[in-house]
């Protein structure tokens, strides 16, 4: 499955959704095409990308069941939308649109790096994560998180790292091992000696969740 498909998978139906950082508009498209919101807001910091979505979502502008904002991050998104998806850039970045901004009421992040920085910001941040998974477009892997505001739960070390259910994923475990291969390539190129105890932990870290999954430990 593409990502957009598998990203749309995970939308809930609600009210007022916004696609934040949205580019081409075809996560609010599926939103509106299949009646999973009243009305949509997409938004790009970028008006190159966010008129891309203009185009696209042209019908739903002009029946006034769509919204399209030049902003970054939520500066223009109403903070009582009922959901809203940020995908496609970094975790940090993310975590510095929430920062700015405000936690949603409910979200799904697609974060492209430094899931775990963003797992531990809204864990912080008394966000209660319902999934947080990993999946495979048979090119990539991308962790996905969907949550709302609500009482955090406790995560181990492992989850904080990976996502509570991706640890119960086959898939992940094939992103690990590839990870680990690329790891240990690394670990060949010259680096500094801070750089490589940082990525020999990073190796074992790996090697001990990966033994988690034969010996059902983790
Ligand atoms: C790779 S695209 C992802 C598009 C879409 N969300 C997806 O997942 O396919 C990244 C988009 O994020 C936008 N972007 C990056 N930083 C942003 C920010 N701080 N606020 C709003 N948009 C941002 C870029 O302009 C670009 O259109």
């Amino acid at each position: 499955m593409d990502r957009i498909s598998k990203l749309c998978s995970y939308l809930p139906k609600c009210n007022t959704f916004a696609d934040v950082a949205c580019d081409h508009g075809y996560i609010a498209e599926y939103m509106l095409k299949n009646g999973l919101c009243k009305s949509a807001v997409v938004s790009d910091i970028s008006e190159k990308c966010l008129k891309k979505a203009e185009t696209l979502l042209e019908k739903y502008i002009s029946a006034g069941e769509c919204r399209a904002v030049c902003c970054d991050g939520l500066k223009l998104i109403d903070r009582e939308t009922d959901c809203i998806m940020i995908a496609g850039i970094g975790g940090e970045e993310i975590i510095k649109i929430l920062n700015e901004g405000f936690i949603p009421n409910a979200f799904i992040f697609q974060p492209m790096k430094n899931a775990n920085s963003l797992r531990e910001y809204l864990l912080k941040n008394d966000c209660f994560i319902e999934t947080d998974d990993i999946f495979s477009d048979g090119k990539k892997y991308y962790f996905i998180i969907k949550g709302k505001k609500g009482k955090a739960q406790k995560y181990t070390e492992e989850q904080l790292l990976y996502g509570k259910d991706s640890l119960k994923n086959r898939v992940f475990y094939d992103y690990l091992k590839e990870e680990l291969v690329k790891k240990k390539n690394y670990l060949l190129s010259e680096m500094t000696d801070e750089s490589r105890i940082s990525l020999t932990q990073q190796i074992k870290k790996m090697e001990e969740v990966i033994k988690g999954e034969t010996d059902g430990s983790i």
